[in-house]
């Protein structure tokens, strides 16, 4: 049996907490952790962990094989230290953490303190973005021409440390924009080249942008692009993706993906009882650490990200495009999928 502590008990934990309902008897919540005694306990009491209000006191004291961090980005670089520090494997919210320089960090830790760390990029465990990461990789589409992905809804309000730009590490684009970003990622048919990138503010009361849209350019001269706000949803739906190769063009959401092969009638698969993204990434870490292998993501993919990011906001800041240099860009299409069903 996993022992598992999580730290942050605000909105998101409760989406994990639905991971750790799924697994009981594989996985079992021995501490939480939250400044706010009342969050604390009311998630403890719901998954069965002892309440702390200091969470490197619960680091040191708890019984934990593995920490999960639901705080405010801020945070997520020092507490990631400190749990590996602690002798614990963790999974962290999204973004990994604010600058390269940090991500440098966490990958250095993580490679030092022999654990286990995984990025918690959710959406990459939605099947039909599985299902066609294993078919672009069949070569079903052939080589790849453009990428779009794309999370887009209008968002009723944001308080507390979200409007502020420092704690958030910038504005959407960090938050619910880094799931594109992460996706972006994941379809790269070569390391990232160019990126061009431009921020609007025009209905959420916040520091940073609350809509951003980007341009890029791999090195094998194939194109992306990414749009995330939270001013507007788009007639297309929420999160969405879309890869364009030689020979067709697959088309997506959690649950849905269309192949449009040139010279064929379009083909549909649907998962109608598809898993929860936040469950299958739990379920995924916790297999990781039972039988050693590396997960989906890792650092050197939230590494990936954060540049992709951090490169993004100097273009919004500077207004042109950002080059990346040589060797910079590690993402490639070699990232396996999840073991298929
Ligand atoms: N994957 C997704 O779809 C998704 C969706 C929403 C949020 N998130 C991510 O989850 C993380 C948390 O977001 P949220 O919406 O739950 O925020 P939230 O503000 O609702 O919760 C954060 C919690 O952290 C606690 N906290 C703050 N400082 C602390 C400290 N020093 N020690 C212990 N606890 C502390 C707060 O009291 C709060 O309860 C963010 O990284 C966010 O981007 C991911």
């Amino acid at each position: 049996m996993l022992k598992a502590a999580i730290i942050g008990c605000g909105g998101i934990s409760w989406a994990h907490a639905r991971g750790y309902e799924a697994l009981k008897g594989r996985v079992e919540v021995t501490a939480v952790a939250d400044v706010r005694k009342d969050a604390a306990e009311k998630l403890g009491a719901s998954l069965g962990g002892e309440a702390y209000t200091d969470y490197e006191k619960m680091l040191r004291d708890a019984d934990v094989d593995f920490v999960d961090i639901c705080l405010p980005h801020k945070l997520h670089k020092p507490v990631i230290l400190k749990a590996l520090a602690a002798g614990k494997h963790a999974m962290c919210e999204k973004p990994m953490c604010l600058t390269v320089k940090d991500a440098d960090e966490i990958v250095e830790a993580v490679r030092k303190s022999g654990k286990k760390f995984m990025p918690a990029h959710n959406q990459l465990f939605a099947p039909a973005l599985q299902e066609a990461k294993r078919l672009i990789g069949e070569g079903l589409i052939g080589k790849i021409h453009f990428i779009r992905t794309q999370d887009c809804f209008r968002n009723n309000g944001i308080s507390g440390w979200r409007t502020n730009r420092d704690e958030m590490g910038g504005g959407e684009l960090i938050d619910t924009g880094y799931h594109p970003n992460y996706m972006m990622n994941y379809f790269a048919p070569a390391p990232v080249a160019q990126v061009f990138a431009m921020g609007g503010r025009y209905r959420v009361t916040m520091d940073g942008e609350d809509t951003g849209f980007v341009a890029l350019k791999f090195q094998d001269g194939s194109m992306g692009n990414i749009l995330s706000s939270w001013a507007f949803p788009v007639p297309s739906g929420g999160y969405i993706f879309s890869v364009t190769g030689e020979r067709g063009e697959l088309l997506g959401t959690h649950n849905l993906l269309v192949l449009k092969a040139l010279g064929m009638s379009d083909a549909r698969r649907e998962w109608p009882n598809a898993k929860d993204t936040f469950i299958a990434e739990i379920e995924h870490f916790a297999e990781c650490l039972d039988t050693g292998r590396e997960p989906l993501q890792t650092a050197s993919d939230g590494r990936d990200v954060v540049r992709l990011i951090t490169a993004e906001y100097e273009s919004m800041a500077t207004g042109r495009a950002v080059s990346y240099g040589g060797s910079a860009g590690r993402q490639s299409a070699s990232h396996e999928v999840v073991a298929r069903a």
